[in-house]
């Protein structure tokens, strides 16, 4: 049998006790996985049901672009793309851009690691598995694709922003409306820009690779905005999350008819 590996390995300490902290160091990880698995379980059953995503001109995120033959009429605003062939709701088909950027975020690692994983669960608290193989292997070892999901995902913010500049457009086609439901998909818009330019990735993207700042000076104060933004990651990691659940919450209300969209202009 291969040797054990972490912190079971023979060159770390023997120390019995799993962990010698006294605090409640468990109340972040079950935080977390409680955040973590409402949201995928709301997103899974939103992905699939297949209605109740357009209430004209409010298109959910989780639908955007909505390009099969089965998206209703007018949430197709850049065209059809695929055929009656596609056996699932049009969100299946989209969501995998924003999840590989989540997935294979650098914050959401730490977060779902230590929750769901438990490799381990807290800083100080031995991990349950006998064996530690990090990134090097697959599955894990995909996650080297996340600076390409980024890319991705800065084309699909300008979707998103797309989607919220079209609800200034009242269901009539006059420009100039502005509902509840544009200030809510505006803000998504913003705050999944905001979780993008934040990205570990895009920080290195802008400044790195670079000798001397001096000689780049139109990267290096780019580099210093993202770096102010790369601070508050995690922060924007988990707001962006919450508004685009709940700017599909508010859009799946609207076009079911449970609530009725407040309208300024
Ligand atoms: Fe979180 Fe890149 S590190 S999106």
């Amino acid at each position: 049998m291969a040797a054990p590996t972490g912190i079971k390995s023979p060159t770390r300490a023997r120390i019995a006790a799993r962990t010698l902290r006294t605090d409640r160091w468990w109340l972040y990880p079950s935080f977390t996985a409680l955040v973590l698995l409402a949201f995928v379980v709301y997103a899974t059953y939103r992905a699939f049901v297949g209605e109740h995503y357009f209430a004209e001109p409010y298109l959910t995120p989780f639908y955007s672009p909505c390009v099969t033959t089965e998206c209703v009429d007018g949430s197709r605003h850049l065209g059809t793309w695929v055929g009656d062939w596609w056996p699932f709701s049009p969100a299946v088909l989209i969501l995998v851009i924003p999840l590989s950027l989540r997935l294979t975020c650098y914050y959401y690692r730490k977060a779902y690691y230590r929750s769901f994983w438990m490799s381990p669960p807290a800083c100080a608290v031995g991990e349950p598995h006998r064996r530690y193989s990090g990134e090097t292997q697959f599955p894990l070892i995909l996650q080297n694709i996340h600076r390409y999901a980024l890319y991705v995902a800065l084309a699909y913010n300008v979707l998103l922003t797309y989607d919220a500049v079209m609800a200034f457009k009242s269901p009539e086609g006059e420009w100039g409306h502005m509902g509840l439901g544009t200030l809510i998909l505006v803000v998504n818009a913003v705050l999944l820009g905001l979780y993008s330019l934040s990205c570990h990735s895009c920080r290195h993207i802008i400044g790195g690779r670079l000798r001397n700042f001096s000689k780049h000076p139109v990267r290096y104060r780019l580099w210093g905005g993202v770096s102010v933004l790369n601070g508050r990651h995690a922060q924007l990691a988990w707001a962006s999350l919450v508004w685009v659940g709940f700017t599909d919450f508010y859009i799946w209300m609207v076009a079911s008819g449970t609530w009725s969209d407040p309208r300024f202009f």
